[in-house]
């Protein structure tokens, strides 16, 4: 059923209202713009780097992720641990330019031949084999701007409609120079069904973030696998800021056993402990944290356990 709105609010970004597939309760997404951007850690972004704190513009409230652990718990296929096997997600990446140059977005194909490369090393304990199928690119100034101000899932309903390719079961990848940070992505329980949510499926990623960019520390290509984390199914192990005061250490925190609480997420590679009353240091060191792309090194098996499952039950890829 249809119910795809934007509805800007004061202090809200946008939020996207989806139902869940075949289910009668409303999930509700909030896609909002980060307000934490003094929590950088002390660094001082260089010229030709993102904003520290807007890594990643996906955030869901905690009230989303328990709607959604309901639907899921529901509807998910049997998967545990040991019991899938390999699978092949296509991959299509639409490179947004404004000029034939690297600069302007035109990345060499090298690049995105090591973005794969990377994409499928940090998938492999997942077994997931992402395989590349096409490149287009394209240029349009306003597109690799990020259409101005508009937020970026604006801008895929528009991109989107132009360029994706596929169903729910297919990758496909934006980049571009959108100013809102590093990247963002649509969840599996995003999918509704509707032809909008298929649109507007996808992630989008800086067009400097891949292996040998300019967007030093986080040109490692790890902003596309934290970014296939979201699209698989996962949520940033650390307390997303709106719930921050309201939870604190305490919440649900991203529905996934093996990763230890963490309150705050990570800018740099120091190792920290923002839940002291709990068990286990910060995982400063899992792809879903925000740290430095030499220090995202793993998912844990609760994750992998769990985006096979979100896969197989929002994408029916298993
Ligand atoms: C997730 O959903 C299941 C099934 O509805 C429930 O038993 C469990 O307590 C939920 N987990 C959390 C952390 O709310
Ligand atoms: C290409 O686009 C980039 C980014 O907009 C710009 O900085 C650069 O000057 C452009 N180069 C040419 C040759 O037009
Ligand atoms: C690959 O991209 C080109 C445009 O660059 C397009 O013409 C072609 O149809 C695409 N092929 C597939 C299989 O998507
Ligand atoms: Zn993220």
């Amino acid at each position: 059923m249809l119910l795809s709105t934007f509805v800007p609010m004061l202090g809200l970004w946008l939020s996207i209202s989806t139902s869940a597939v075949a289910s009668p309760n409303f999930q509700f997404h909030r896609l909002e713009r980060p307000s934490g951007q003094s929590q950088n850690g002390g660094l001082e972004p260089a010229k030709s780097s993102p904003r520290l704190g807007s890594q990643c513009n996906l955030h869901t409230s905690a009230e989303e992720r328990a709607e959604e652990n309901k639907s899921l718990r529901r509807m998910r296929s049997s998967h545990r641990a040991g019991e899938w096997s390999d699978v092949t997600i296509p991959v299509h990446f639409h490179i947004l330019a404004s000029n034939e140059t690297e600069a302007g977005g035109w990345l060499p194909d090298e690049q995105i031949e090591a973005q794969m490369q990377v994409l499928n090393d940090d998938f492999a304990a997942v077994q997931i084999n992402w395989e590349l199928v096409n490149v287009t690119r394209i240029i349009n100034e306003r597109w690799f701007h990020g259409l101005g101000d508009k937020p970026v899932e604006k801008m895929w309903l528009e991109v989107g409609k132009e360029l994706r390719v596929g169903g729910i079961d297919v990758l496909n990848i934006y980049t571009s120079e959108h100013a809102e940070g590093l990247g963002y992505a649509s969840m599996p329980s995003f999918f509704d069904g509707t032809v909008e949510s298929l649109t507007s499926d996808g992630i989008v990623i800086n067009a400097y973030t891949l292996p040998g960019g300019r967007y030093a520390p986080y040109n490692g290509g790890r902003t596309l696998t934290h970014e296939a984390g979201h699209w698989a199914g996962l949520h940033h192990t650390f307390v997303e800021e709106e719930d921050r005061v309201k939870e604190g250490c305490d919440g649900n925190g991203d529905y996934v056993d093996d990763t230890p609480a963490q309150l705050e997420p990570t800018y740099d590679c120091q190792q920290r402990d923002t839940c002291a009353e709990q068990e286990g240091l910060d995982p400063i060191n899992n792809f879903m944290d925000y740290s430095f792309d030499t220090c995202l090194q793993e998912f844990t098996p609760g994750q992998i356990e769990r985006m096979r499952q979100e896969i197989a039950t929002y994408r029916e890829i298993e």
